[in-house]
């Protein structure tokens, strides 16, 4: 049976393809229209679907949207409606944005494919999140918690899930928490108070909240209050984002809190406004956790299940699920790649499989890796044709360049294999670097990323070395798998770890297993035989706005546009021409091949 997921229209839309039980293909439109966070309906993503398994539309059995559009509809009139007449000015807007093509999704998919009617299904928006988070984790039996900022109603649901000996699948929803009560919404709120984009920058208020302390706790309580059945309630007078699209906090939240951030001012922590920032991002994150924990604490209770499955956009949140990890009660924590809206296409694919047409239970992969593959020969016909010195060597003579690079401080692009389905770069389309030294972080800030200073750097390590440089609790190579949560880096080793430790002494590692990707693995290996330390800084290959890039072409225009000083993608390596290092021919390194 073959089923196509597609999530849009929100942010980050995405298509996935589902054959016999097991995703064959997903990517976000983004990683293809090269418009970051491209919320369009994704017929890029859609026709690369079917390019891949060599299908015409109509040997589709069933193209699933990821939520329910007319209950989205009956939530925003029922919204818009309540608030009036505050609301009169977002009404038409509100009302034309979704009339004019998002609530008759079923002809909008079935005239775009050439699908019959028939053959478009939906399914509610946080099921998607919940079958992503279970259907693709490696346990039969887990209890489930998604939480986002919105899908039709609700915003946050608890259930388990159940994958059963004769090869059904159950996925059961306890309770759920609705619009507009929301942990995402108010994540997000605090993230344009802070001065950030909604829906794209909330990990700048993770990252922010380790310069402050979180002084500003029982304030941000004030928003959002713990009920009597175990779930919790916001405070409205502090919100405008259910009866607005101009802003998502109120006059009263300012007066609490004062005035917002500019955004065209960047953060100074030696003024008293820079730490006040600092502060408030420290407390709502402080109260963000404390209420997962709580959530997740009275889920174990009820299900007494040892594994939690995490979805939606607030399970990016790594420092939650740190703490969700060590206080929740459950052992481990799984968190897939794309746990956000662009993973819900997986999911509703997935979801439509198992439940809706009750197709047998599958083992899936433990990968993120379900993307376009790189053309290592197009990189090298690229950059000879500009006159860059590319070779192509064999793994081994590879991998012990690409190690000398980086021992030598070069900073390498490097792309291997099918691009990542997911925010993070896991080891496929990522700039590597030495980790040791704070000039390598301001390098790689100052001349690539162009990026706020107090941002943090992730290291990747293979999981054998791991336990040597983090501290890393039972259950965190798990949910470090993905880069899914923050740990310490151990004290003796942050003086040699600077570029990648945060200022409070954690890092969001990537702990690598050699099968998921094993020529990276083996590139960690040869660069701590030559260090001593077999830790690379791991930052996704993209400039600031732009996608993570996808193909060689767009991995070869980001290096030639920064300092980059070494691409690689596949067997081919490309050294700039005008990095004023020592370059090796191609006729030298294919002798040493020989
Ligand atoms: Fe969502």
């Amino acid at each position: 049976m073959r089923i196509l997921g597609i999530s849009a229209h929100y942010h980050d839309s995405a298509a996935a393809l589902v054959v016999d039980g097991v995703p064959v293909w997903a990517v976000q439109e983004e990683r293809l229209s090269r418009h970051k966070g491209d919320a369009a309906f994704p017929l890029l993503a859609i026709e690369s679907c079917l390019q891949h398994a060599g299908m015409d539309p109509d040997e589709l059995d069933a193209v699933v949207f990821y939520e329910r559009p007319m209950l989205k509809f009956d939530r925003v009139l029922t919204c818009t409606l309540r608030a009036f007449p505050q609301s009169w000015r977002a009404f038409p807007k509100a009302m034309k944005n979704l009339l004019g093509e998002k609530v008759w999704m079923r002809g909008i998919v079935s005239s775009h494919l050439g699908v019959p009617g028939r053959k478009v299904l939906f399914t509610e928006h946080h099921q998607s999140h919940a079958a992503a988070a279970f259907l693709t984790a490696p346990t039969r039996r887990a209890a489930i918690m998604t939480a986002d900022a919105v899908g039709e109603w609700a915003t946050l649901s608890i259930g388990d899930g159940e994958r059963l000996p004769n090869g059904a699948t159950k996925i059961r929803r306890f309770r759920e928490i609705r619009f507009p009560h929301s942990l995402g919404m108010l994540y997000s709120t605090f993230t344009a108070y802070l001065g950030f984009r909604v829906n794209e920058d909330e990990y700048k208020v993770m990252g922010l909240a380790a310069y402050g302390k979180p002084t500003q706790v029982e304030d941000v309580r004030r928003l959002i209050r713990r009920t009597p059945d175990g779930a919790f309630a916001l405070d409205l007078k502090y919100f405008e984002f259910h009866t607005t699209a101009e802003r998502s906090y109120s006059s009263r939240f300012i007066e609490l809190f004062g005035p917002p951030r500019n955004p065209y001012e960047p953060i100074d922590f030696n003024t008293a406004e820079g730490r006040r920032f600092a502060d408030c991002a420290a407390s709502v994150q402080r109260v963000l956790e404390d209420t997962m924990v709580e959530l997740a604490q009275s889920l174990h209770h009820e299900t007494g299940l040892p594994d939690l499955c995490l979805g939606g956009g607030v399970a990016l949140n790594g420092v939650a699920n740190a703490r969700l990890l060590a206080e929740s009660g459950f052992d481990r924590i799984f968190v897939p790649p794309a746990p956000g809206d662009a993973g819900c296409a997986i999911g509703a694919a997935l979801y439509c499989d198992r439940i809706h047409f009750g197709n047998p239970d599958r083992d899936l992969p433990d990968h993120p890796f379900w993307g376009p593959s790189v053309d290592g020969s197009e990189l090298a016909q690229l950059a000879r044709e500009d006159g860059h010195s590319a070779a192509v060597c064999e793994d081994d003579a590879l991998i012990n360049h690409v190690a000398d690079d980086l021992a030598a401080d070069r900073i390498v692009g490097w792309m291997e294999g099918a691009l990542e389905f997911g925010p993070r770069a896991l080891g496929h389309r990522s700039i590597l670097a030495a980790p040791h030294t704070t000039e390598m972080r301001d390098r790689l800030n100052r001349e690539i990323k162009y990026r706020e200073p107090f941002r943090p750097f992730a290291p990747v390590v293979p999981i054998e070395s791991a336990g040597r440089y983090f501290d890393i609790p039972p259950g965190g190579a798990r949910l470090a798998r993905f880069m899914s949560g923050v740990f310490p880096v151990r004290r003796e080793w942050r003086s040699q770890l600077r570029a990648i430790t945060h200022v409070d002494g954690t890092a969001r590692l990537q702990i690598l297993e050699h099968a998921m990707a094993p020529r990276l693995h083996a590139l960690l290996e040869a660069y701590g035989r030559r260090t001593g330390i077999p830790v690379l800084l791991n930052t996704s290959f993209n400039l600031a706005g732009e996608p993570i890039v996808n193909r060689a072409v767009e991995g070869y225009s980001t290096f030639l546009r920064c300092k980059i000083d070494v691409l690689v993608a596949g067997g081919t390596r490309v050294m700039k021409r005008t990095s004023g290092m020592e370059r090796t021919p191609v006729h030298k390194m294919k002798e040493e091949i020989a």
